[in-house]
């Protein structure tokens, strides 16, 4: 099957092209093509995502990254093909401008060859950013006559580990950390999943930005954070002396016997203790970002051990792009060695928000749910995986 992906839901434009065979036990994806624009640059004055500007860009991006993306493949050329232009412009209504840059693609462009239907991110994410992608998906789906399947973010962030590797048993546990969320998840089958935690406030990411604020660091933050903690340690290791007790954070909620979690004391602490010391030097920031840090993974590996234990599970699935964090990925594969499990992480470029895990979920979801030509769909901010 070949499967156009459409993602929108936060900060990242992102369109895929991927063929998928094997059945629902053994998929197998190859990717043909990918086109992205991030627009992390112009959020960055904002310190954080503003979904007013997500939907512009959005909709300024997503015709020319569909071009990108179908360059090199060699539909036919219709001539004077009739497109149901007034139907289309009634979709696009909300987005004038993506209507009239989209009109000019359909007349120029060939239809890919062998498309079997498209898939694009229904929610969770901001709504006003998700409906650009499912219009113009619902348009799409339209003009080209192939059907459509929405598909839920968070399930791409699982699925996106198949791409290279296989899960041998169900049932697993997903611990999915990002900007946006901090969720773990017990996964019985495919499409079958069941939230056992989530944070009750801030998501892992989300506080990492917070605490790169606090101490003045660009956003962003996670990458920022990760760098100074690295060099902590590296310093700690050299000296041979644990710096730390110096300055110490609470591990909010790890004794608290369940799966949730809740991240905005911690950097609440942050703060007070910044407060308290006045002007940082670097040496400073580098101590409160490596026990900042440290904090995260402790509870981060409490709650996943505790859950697998508790469900008697030994497949551990992580995604998100907060495990770009190196150290965060470490402590959890250690975890996985000594409980003789097996964890499974997204490839890099899969780990980020993106459209190839949309058009993988599609995959996986078209198993129980047909793709329809232009169906109904809603963008849904809060949707859940239990639903
Ligand atoms: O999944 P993602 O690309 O976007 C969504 O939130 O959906 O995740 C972005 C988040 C940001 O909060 C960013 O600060 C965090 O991931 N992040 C990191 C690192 N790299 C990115 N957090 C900690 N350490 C990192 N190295
Ligand atoms: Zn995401």
């Amino acid at each position: 099957m070949k499967i156009l992906g459409i993602e929108t839901s936060c900060d990242e434009t992102a369109l895929s092209l991927i063929e998928a065979s094997g059945d629902i036990n053994e998929p197998k994806f190859k990717v043909l093509n990918t086109a992205l624009n991030s627009q992390i640059e112009k959020h960055r004055e904002f310190g954080g995502v503003f979904p007013s500007l997500a939907k512009r860009e959005h909709a300024l991006n997503i015709v020319p990254l569909l071009s990108s993306l179908l360059n090199s493949e060699n539909g036919e050329v219709k001539e004077g093909i009739d497109f149901p232009f007034t139907e289309i412009k009634e979709i696009l209504e909300r987005e004038p401008e993506l209507f009239e840059t989209f009109k000019k693609f359909l007349e120029e462009n060939p239809k890919p060859k062998d498309l079997d239907f498209i898939a694009v991110t229904s929610g969770p994410g901001l709504e006003p950013a998700l409906w650009v992608g499912i219009n113009f998906a619902k348009a799409l789906s339209l003009a080209w006559n192939i059907p459509l399947l929405p598909v839920n973010h968070m399930e791409g962030h699982i699925v996106s580990v198949l791409k290279e590797s296989k899960l041998e048993q169900f049932p697993a546990i997903a611990l999915l950390i990002s900007g946006g969320h901090t969720e773990l998840i017990l996964i019985k089958s495919w499409g079958e999943y069941e939230i056992i935690g989530r944070t009750l406030d801030d998501a892992v990411g989300e506080a990492y930005d917070k605490v790169a604020r606090i101490l003045g660091l660009p956003y962003p933050g996670g990458p920022e954070i990760s760098k100074l903690a690295e060099e902590g340690r590296h310093v700690k290791r050299g000296e041979n002396k644990n710096r730390s007790e110096e300055i110490s954070f609470p591990r909010p909620m790890i004794g608290s016997g369940d799966y949730n979690f809740s991240l905005s004391g911690l950097k609440t602490s942050v703060l007070y203790k910044v407060q308290k010391m006045g002007e940082l030097d670097e040496r400073m920031k580098i101590e409160i970002a490596t026990e900042f840090e440290q904090a995260v993974v402790d509870v981060l590996k409490k709650k996943v051990s505790g859950a697998l234990k508790e469900f008697g599970v030994n497949n551990l699935i992580v995604g998100g792009g907060v495990i770009a964090n190196q150290y965060i990925r470490e402590n959890l594969f250690n975890l996985m060695e000594e409980l003789e499990g097996k964890v499974l992480f997204p490839e890099k470029d899969l780990s980020t928000d993106n459209g190839v895990m949309i058009a993988m979920a599609g995959f996986l979801k078209q198993f129980r749910e047909k793709p329809m030509v232009n169906p109904e769909i809603k963008a849904e901010g809060n949707l859940s995986l239990n639903d």
